[in-house]
């Protein structure tokens, strides 16, 4: 099949990658002029595990290229639409880059046989478009349209493409699903079919309950510190249920990334839009907005009387793997840090010097570990990079300063492992480890 994909963003560029991997032959369209010309020279705009090796691969046999607008490809017969639905300031989506891009395929020649939209876009909005019953060369858009969201994660996206829990297809003619299946080929997983509303409804509900249980449990974390409960034991005592699970049950900083932060307002935004209001997820979010103001609080609590001492903060982006910092909790905190007058030591293995300078103004960026710890009364682990983990924290304490705190933005560490070697240790929910074994709770902390 020949597939044109509109945006080459994270999602549209593994889409098409993966899609020309499939077999199809595959147009990238991508209007930004930079980014165009950076991935006709073969360089990705962002950091994904194995997907440069897969473009590489894929424009070298001829399956793939990228053009600026869609009329400049072959005449596809299916188009997914993978453009961004960014934050308005009122937390609703923005969905100018959507109907720009549709308007674009509506205009083709020839019109494509398909069009599947893949961007995140509030339930109804597929609904609304197709209302207005939109033509294409004499037949409406409502025959062609899909809406199929990507539930793809940042750092294996690959694999979240190549083998998804599932495929979600909202649409309202039965008749395109040869032409779907066709797309998907290869792809073995559980359809479930339904209407473009149900679906887009789907995206949403499902990022927003798995944000709802990183909150959770970053609520049971934080009462853990005061009783002096082990969240990692709560944790392994809720997991082994079936029904409840131990995914996005790991306490710390909170989410961030390009989806749940904004897909959680979006939500919240429609529905006061409808007149209801979504308690449950508006405090959601507040807890996560909570979690990055905890981590000041523990060090102003830690180093009152070291005004000014150094902290080092390992991890930037929003999760390993990556060097996507939006939403990252790094960013309020490290600017809280610096406002409360600390100097602040970054280090981060994907984001680079560019970016630490706008994005971090007055943080100094080391290049590795050791470097960044060099004279830190603490250390903050803000990404669970390998690096973090696999590093020599015999050797890091040794570059420290009194009282060589170590904050556990993601509980990575094992405090165990740190203690013996005279760090102190706070995680989330694990209260203040000082090597006696059960953690302290918050009263018994104060006298240490
Ligand atoms: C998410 C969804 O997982 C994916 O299905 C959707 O398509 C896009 O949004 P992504 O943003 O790439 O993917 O990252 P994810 O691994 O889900 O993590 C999101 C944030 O939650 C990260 O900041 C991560 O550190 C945080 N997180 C995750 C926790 O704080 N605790 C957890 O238990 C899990």
């Amino acid at each position: 099949m020949r597939v044109s994909v509109v945006g080459q963003g994270y999602v549209g560029l593994t889409a098409a990658a993966c899609l020309a991997d499939q077999g199809h032959l595959v147009t990238g369209v991508e209007r930004d002029p930079e980014r165009l010309r950076s991935l006709q020279r073969g360089v990705l705009p962002f950091s994904e595990p194995g997907l440069p090796e897969l473009v590489f691969g894929m424009t070298t046999e001829g399956r793939l290229r990228f053009v600026r607008a869609c009329a400049e490809g072959p005449q596809p017969d299916a188009v997914v639409l993978a453009v961004g639905s960014p934050q308005l300031p009122s937390g609703g989506a923005d969905l100018r880059q959507v109907s720009a891009a549709m308007a674009e395929i509506l205009s083709l020649r020839e019109s494509p046989a398909m069009v599947v939209v893949k961007s995140t876009v509030p339930p109804g909005t597929s609904s609304r478009l197709l209302t207005t019953d939109t033509r294409m060369n004499g037949r409406s858009l409502r025959e062609r349209y899909v809406y199929s969201p990507e539930f793809l994660s940042q750092g294996s996206a690959l694999d979240g493409w190549r083998n998804p829990a599932r495929i979600v297809v909202g649409t309202e003619t039965p008749s395109l699903l040869p032409l779907v299946e066709d797309l998907y080929r290869g792809i073995d997983a559980p359809w479930v079919l339904t209407t473009p509303t149900n679906a887009e409804m789907i995206k949403y509900a499902s990022n927003a309950f798995l944000a709802t249980r990183i909150s959770f449990i970053n609520e049971i974390a934080n009462l853990c510190d005061e009783i002096g409960a082990s969240v990692d034991d709560v944790i392994r005592g809720i997991a082994l249920d079936p029904r409840l699970g131990g995914d996005f049950l790991r306490p710390g900083v909170g989410y961030g990334g390009s989806c749940f932060p904004k897909d959680t307002k979006a939500l919240a935004h429609l529905s006061n839009l409808k007149g209801r209001a979504m308690p449950l997820l508006e405090s959601v979010i507040a807890v996560n907005n909570a979690q990055r103001i905890r981590v000041t609080q523990l060090i102003d609590e830690e180093l009152a009387d070291r005004p000014g001492a150094t902290i080092a903060v390992l991890g930037l982006s929003f999760k390993p793997d990556t060097d996507d910092i939006r939403e990252a909790p790094s960013i309020p905190i490290v600017s809280d840090l610096l406002a409360s007058g600390y100097r602040v030591q970054v280090w981060d293995p994907a984001v680079s010097g560019s970016v630490v300078e706008t994005a971090y103004p007055g943080a100094v960026r080391f290049l590795n570990t050791r470097d960044a710890v060099e004279g830190a009364a603490a250390v903050i682990v803000l990404t669970e990079w390998p690096q973090v983990l696999a590093a020599d924290w015999s050797e890091l304490a040794e570059r420290m300063r009194e009282p060589r705190l170590v904050v556990d933005g993601r509980n990575c560490l094992d405090p165990n492992r740190l203690v013996p070697l005279g760090l102190r240790y706070r995680g989330f929910g694990r209260g203040l480890q000082t090597g006696a074994g059960t953690p302290l709770t918050l009263a018994e902390q104060a006298q240490t």
